[in-house]
């Protein structure tokens, strides 16, 4: 009998501050995991700079896949297939990663497959656990995304809930500029709530309509604001954990009782994390809990896969090519790309 060949997945990522690339076998095996963050020069600004973004991937793109084919002991000729980030994004970092990985698919011959971002981001569950498999709850939250996704099949998603105004993410890097702590504001606030009361400062908790799954971050963020300005107003002192403890608290329990209820309501078994807030500690704890009092098996990347990578995009990929999806050399960076569609 033939022998099952492997497949193996060079992927891109460039949407946002990281340039990103990594080999992918069998959808499920990571290789190699390359990341360039640009983190540190764009918090002189206090966020991420589109246009330096750009230039940055540019420097960098080459460095790393050449590293990501090195550190996996594989050659351009071994790949299968380029799998690249096409959307949602900043167009202009989205487009050199898709430039990139068209010129490699073109030169070496190889097919072309574009994923969307955020279903990269839902597959870095199967990653890490290698007999997770659909159906199951998911949550995305990132800095530009808040979903909660049913997935039915692999590359089958149902988007049931999304923000109606900013992402959780972005309500992290909002309320911690507010409170001094800087970009980017999530592992921030994440490590001095650790120190703070969680019951300090009462914020509300944004439910919504009574049926409703989207959220809502932006009433909590000028909340958190108003409440800072009151206290510099009254001459009182702030003490920045107890407030980050107190918003985390709120945001947490948001997340959380949402995705429980639907996960109940779809009559699901497992939910998944995803997205850079998935590595939010309290989160992933809350979460955990109520999984094991509800009864669900929980799956949450490790924090290096929760934020932008590539592995992720490659696992993504390695789906889409079993499935038959071929992308051309016309393939476009779409930043405002919906999940499920092409
Ligand atoms: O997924 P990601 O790397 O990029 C996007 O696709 O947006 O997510 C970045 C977001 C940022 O808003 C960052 O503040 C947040 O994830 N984040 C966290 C934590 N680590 C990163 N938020 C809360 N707690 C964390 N530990
Ligand atoms: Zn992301």
């Amino acid at each position: 009998m033939e022998e099952k060949k492997d497949i193996m997945i060079l992927a891109v990522e460039s949407s946002c501050d990281e340039t990103a690339a990594a080999v992918v076998k069998n959808g499920r095996e990571v290789l190699s995991n390359v990341i360039s963050s640009q983190i540190a020069l764009h918090t002189l600004y206090g966020g991420v700079v589109p246009e330096i973004a750009s230039r940055k991937h540019i420097e960098n793109i080459d460095g790393v896949i050449t590293q990501a084919l090195e550190d996996a002991g594989v050659t351009l000729e071994e790949i299968d297939a380029i799998g690249v980030t096409y959307g949602p994004g900043l167009v202009g970092a989205l487009l050199v990663g898709l430039a990139e990985a068209k010129a490699l698919a073109y030169a070496a011959g190889k097919p072309l497959i574009g994923v969307h971002h955020i279903e990269g981001h839902i597959c870095a569950n199967y990653i890490e656990h290698k007999d997770f498999t659909p159906p199951y709850m998911a949550l995305v939250v990132s800095g530009g995304h808040s979903h909660l996704v049913y997935v039915s099949d692999y590359g089958k998603y149902e988007i049931l809930g999304r923000t109606r105004d900013d992402a959780a993410g972005e309500a992290y890097d909002k309320v911690a500029r507010a409170i001094g702590m800087g970009y980017p504001g999530g592992p921030k606030i994440d490590a001095a709530a650790k120190k703070g009361n969680p019951d300090a400062v009462k914020f509300p908790r944004v439910y919504l309509e009574e049926d409703s799954y989207d959220f809502s971050f932006s009433g909590l963020k000028s909340a958190v604001l108003n409440y800072v300005n009151k206290q510099k107003m009254l001459g009182e002192k702030i003490v920045p954990e107890d407030i980050a403890a107190s918003f985390q608290q709120s945001v947490v329990e948001v997340l959380v009782n949402k995705t429980i209820k639907a996960a109940k309501e779809r009559g699901v078994k497992k939910i998944a994390l995803a997205g850079g807030v998935a590595s939010n500690s309290a989160l992933r704890e809350k979460m955990q809990q109520d999984c094991e009092k509800e009864g669900f098996y929980l799956s949450i990347p490790s924090p290096i896969l929760c934020t932008d990578n590539a592995a992720m995009i490659g696992c993504a990929a390695y789906y889409e090519y079993i499935a038959g999806v071929r992308d051309g050399l016309d393939l476009n960076a779409n930043p405002s790309l919906k999940l499920g569609e092409r």
